[in-house]
């Protein structure tokens, strides 16, 4: 056993990579391939992907299917071993590594669920689509909103506390952190929960660097939750679709492989795999030091921006994961929306998300003080360019974001009933068919099953207007409604 800088325990080990290694003694072998995938692990007649990927990239792509423990390379033997440096890593007992996602690591927490789930209403749709596989029912805890910056906040203690006392929960979903990178008391509303008998899952999606420094939030293993899923690709630097599902529940574990088992594909690319595996093993021997340098740039990112005349920074108060860099320039007139497309077109800087005031710069182990630079640059010439424009300040949002709808049917009832297309403008009282989510941060304003209210159509027809994207919005601003038979009859 050695302690990283960290102060983490964790054994010589986590020096191999059992499965990228065994990936690449299968690769070096030249086994005549008569077994999928098609390609043959040759680049052949694909000329462009070879170009751009390196044909050696088909030769780390064969499928799991090649057992064989007297081979010194059985994918599913390398693939078990590397899960358990994972989760000896990030303090689990089980870990599962996931070719889908933080989606796919949802859908198997929740798919087992047989209750009453509590679920902050800002989660992601992930968190949806997993009750409607199961036979879970959702209580949303109303999403909260920061007045000055209109970013959801996390669930506050009381409001969790109230809904676990009314409610015969099975399990809660929290997320941590938010998009935005604020975080909630995560250990006390676990302990809260707990206490009831409640499952606590997290959705770490944003969240996989936060055991690698003590200047970042603790995770939700830390916390004391059953489990979490983190997108490894989205701040650790995995192949994108790839996450880790970390768990410290026996008896739920063996449930969320059973629906592993039946929800993912029968082919999950070793190539993918491999990669948790080798980032996890550099992680292991370096992840302090590169958290602790994204750190320093964050840092660095966020001083500099905040020197900038019309420039604000989401306030301390708000922030949990400094490497998650909130700004706005509205006091200068553009709303975040506008911001992230003039980067994109004048300066070849796309950001992560913008909202109407915010905009999001991830800022990652991927990241240099080059691409600071450029950042903070585009947004000073930017910033020159509005004020000598004359820009002032942008109207203050005046629309209130809606409270909670009715439901009338049960979020699996509905995804499934028939459902019609018709004017959002003239969805005042139907029942929706399917999300209406602005995109990001992914908050849904509607799901199925619930009924719109004029303040829904309000709402949402405003978010179009300025160029929000909506998702489950169709063309000619039209929304999925379930078929209204006795409105019909009534005509
Ligand atoms: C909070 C949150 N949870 C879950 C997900 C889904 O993650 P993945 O893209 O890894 O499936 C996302 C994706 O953006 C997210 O923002």
């Amino acid at each position: 056993m050695k302690q990283t800088a960290e102060g983490k325990q964790i054994s010589d080990k986590q020096k191999a990579a059992p499965l990228w290694e065994a990936l690449e003694a299968y690769k070096k072998k030249g086994v005549v391939p008569f077994h999928t995938p098609g390609h043959k692990l040759r680049s052949g007649p694909f000329t462009r992907i070879a170009a751009a990927l390196g044909s050696g990239f088909f030769a780390l792509d064969p499928s799991d299917e090649i057992e064989d423990p007297s081979f010194d390379n059985d994918f599913e033997l390398a693939l078990e071993a590397a899960e358990s440096l994972a989760a000896e890593l990030f303090g689990a007992q089980d870990t599962v590594f996931l070719v889908n996602g933080t989606t796919g690591g949802l859908h198997y927490f929740l798919m087992p669920v047989t209750g009453t789930v509590l679920v902050p209403r800002f989660s992601h749709q992930a968190v949806y689509s997993a009750l409607i596989l199961s036979e879970g029912e959702g209580v949303y805890l109303p999403a909260h909103f920061d007045p000055d910056w209109l970013i959801p906040l996390p669930p506050k203690i009381q409001q969790v506390e109230k809904l676990l006392a009314e409610n015969d929960c099975q399990a809660m979903v929290l997320t941590h952190p938010t998009y935005y990178g604020t975080v909630c008391d995560l250990a006390r509303i676990t302990a809260l929960a707990k206490k009831r008998n409640v499952r606590v899952f997290v959705d770490e999606a944003h969240g996989g660097h936060f055991c690698f420094s003590p200047d970042l939030p603790p995770t939700g293993l830390e916390c004391g939750a059953h489990g979490v899923v983190q997108s490894t690709h989205k701040t650790l630097g995995s192949f994108t679709q790839t996450s880790m599902l970390h768990s410290n529940d026996k008896a739920w574990s063996s449930k969320v492989k059973q629906s592993q088992r039946v929800l993912q594909s029968t082919s999950p690319s070793l190539v993918f795999l491999a990669v948790l595996d080798e980032v996890r093993r550099v992680l292991a021997l370096q992840g302090g030091d590169i958290t602790g340098q994204t750190l320093e740039l964050a840092h660095s990112c966020a001083t500099r921006l905040e020197q900038i005349s019309g420039v604000e920074l989401l306030p301390r108060h708000l922030q949990g994961d400094p490497t998650k860099i909130v700004f706005t320039l509205r006091k200068l007139g553009l709303t975040g929306i506008e911001v992230e497309r003039i980067l994109r077109k004048d300066y070849n800087i796309q950001v992560e998300l913008s909202d109407y005031y915010n905009v999001l710069a991830l800022i990652t182990v991927g990241d240099s003080v080059d691409h600071i630079t450029k950042l903070v640059n585009a947004v000073g010439d930017l910033a020159a360019r509005s004020t000598h424009l004359g820009g002032s300040g942008l109207p203050r949002h005046r629309v209130q974001v809606p409270g909670l709808p009715p439901t009338t049917h049960s979020l699996r009832e509905a995804f499934f009933q028939e459902q019609e297309q018709i004017p959002l403008a003239e969805a005042s009282g139907r029942v929706s068919g399917s999300f209406l989510t602005p995109y990001p941060p992914g908050v849904p304003v509607i799901v199925p099953g619930e009924q719109f209210t004029q303040d829904i159509v309000e709402y949402l027809s405003w978010c179009s207007a300025i160029g929000w994207p909506i998702r489950g919005l169709m063309a000619e601003e039209k929304v999925t409604v379930l078929k209204d038979y006795n409105h019909f009859c009534r005509k």
